[in-house]
């Protein structure tokens, strides 16, 4: 069959890596891709959120599979667009993908169906904002409502804080129409972890556990990322962990979503919060992690066509997924000054040697080719990806490949995987 994978990062690498690997793959298509894909795909110049243009390319090409990486084109809609066209396409539809692209939205939804999660207010009113932070106090969490690119989300510790998040957001709309709205909600306290389900909008099946590290630097210091490395599996997701997240967050989700007439269909990410072995949700996301998917996907032994083609199809039966008994780190490498202005077009020498390190995958995301060469081309650059009998031999692998790979003004933690050691 013929697959098409929508996205360019790292995330993306990592989907037609393992979907490459699928016998049922003749060819495989990336839009628009990256130098590194380029190794496994075809890449097609036709950008993420080119919508029309995708679902004419997928319709002239026969496309069989369509899978979407990215938040923004399900969130404009692209799954709707193909489905009318008769296409099968891995996602949930623009409704469904409201789930991330409106925190009011996924608030109100887990209100109604009792998902464990932060207390919270929505507003529309500056003033009665304002008044409901010095009415709550410090910390507290000011969100702006829509999609802004992973940065509209401010942990206030003391009330000054909360204040000029609300101005900046409300008054200077520095998000621009994403924060026409705020979820002002309580701060939770606790350890963070990823967990993902596949669905096809109403049989479900979980995915193995992993954790990304958010902040830019070691010891989880410094603004937020995208995440600067992932692993998995996560130990603070117990079995008996698993098995409360699956009841509690991700079964009612999935069926409130389709008692609300808006199914939800593709890979649900759940972001939790875990305090004395107790879940709550921190947000939903409409899609894989990244990089949570390259350590997740380096692990998993089933062909994973099936299961995207039976959650597009309507067809979930399967109930498990095979996995490798190993473990796998991600250590993002970064551009210097990444989440602030970085400077792009700089040479990255190693890739070839790293290539040729056992049980390692450099998975491209911010790259481009200039002049015949490799160069960084955005904030996360490269997600140097190893797998180990143990999280220690997983660690040591990934910091092998980081070793042997170079670019001036470089960045990247020191620390991925070591909350993961400290409890195994
Ligand atoms: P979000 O975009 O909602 O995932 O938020 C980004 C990050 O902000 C999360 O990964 C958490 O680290 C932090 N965060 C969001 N909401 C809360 C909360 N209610 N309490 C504590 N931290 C939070
Ligand atoms: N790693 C966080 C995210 O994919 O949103």
């Amino acid at each position: 069959m013929k697959v098409l994978v929508v996205g360019g990062g790292g995330r993306e690498h990592a989907l037609c890596w393992k979907i490459a690997q699928s016998p049922l793959v003749e060819t495989l298509y990336c839009a628009p891709g990256n130098p590194g894909i380029a190794e496994l795909a075809e890449c097609v110049h036709i950008g993420a959120d080119e919508i029309d243009a995708l679902c004419d390319f997928a319709k002239a090409e026969a496309v069989d599979l369509t899978v979407v990486g990215p938040e923004v084109p399900l969130t404009m809609g692209i799954v709707d667009t193909f489905q009318a066209a008769g296409l099968d396409i891995f996602g949930p539809n623009q409704a469904a993908a409201q789930i991330e692209g409106s925190k009011g939205f996924s608030k109100d939804l887990m209100a109604r169906y009792n998902i464990p999660t932060a207390a919270y207010r929505s507003f529309t009113e500056h003033a009665a904002a304002v008044a409901y932070i010095k009415e709550q106090g410090a910390p507290i969490v000011v969100k702006a409502d829509g999609l802004a690119a992973g940065k509209g989300v401010i942990v206030a510790m003391n009330e000054a804080q909360a204040l000029a998040a609300v101005d900046d957001i409300m008054l200077d709309k520095v998000f621009g129409s994403a924060g026409a709205s705020v979820v002002i909600e309580e701060f939770m306290d606790g350890e963070e972890a990823s967990f993902f389900a596949f669905t096809d909008g109403r049989n479900i099946l979980p995915l193995a556990s992993s954790q990304d590290h958010k902040r830019v630097y070691d010891n989880d210091e410094g603004p937020n990322t995208g995440g600067m490395g992932a692993y998995s599996p996560a130990p603070v997701v117990t079995a008996e962990l698993h098995d409360v997240i699956v009841e509690t967050i991700v079964k009612p989700t999935i069926a409130g979503m389709a008692a609300d007439g808006c199914p939800y269909s593709g890979i649900l990410y759940v972001g939790l919060m875990i305090k004395n072995g107790r879940p709550r949700v921190v947000e939903f996301n409409a899609r894989f992690g990244d990089p949570e998917a390259q350590p997740l996907l380096m692990r998993m032994k089933s062909d994973i066509v099936p299961v995207l083609l039976a959650c597009a199809r309507g067809e979930l039966q399967q109930n498990s997924i095979e996995w490798h008994d190993k473990a796998a780190v991600c250590v993002v490498m970064a551009s210097g000054g990444y989440p602030s202005p970085f400077a792009k077009g700089l040479a990255i020498s190693g890739l070839d040697a790293a290539a040729q390190i056992d049980d390692l995958m450099v998975f491209h995301a911010g790259t481009v080719f200039k002049d015949g060469q490799v160069v960084n081309n955005g904030g996360r650059v490269l997600g140097v990806t190893g797998l180990g009998t143990t999280v220690k031999v997983a660690i040591d692998k990934a910091y092998a490949g980081v070793a042997a790979i170079n670019w001036p003004e470089v960045h990247y933690r020191k620390d991925i995987g070591a909350r993961a050691l400290n409890r195994s």
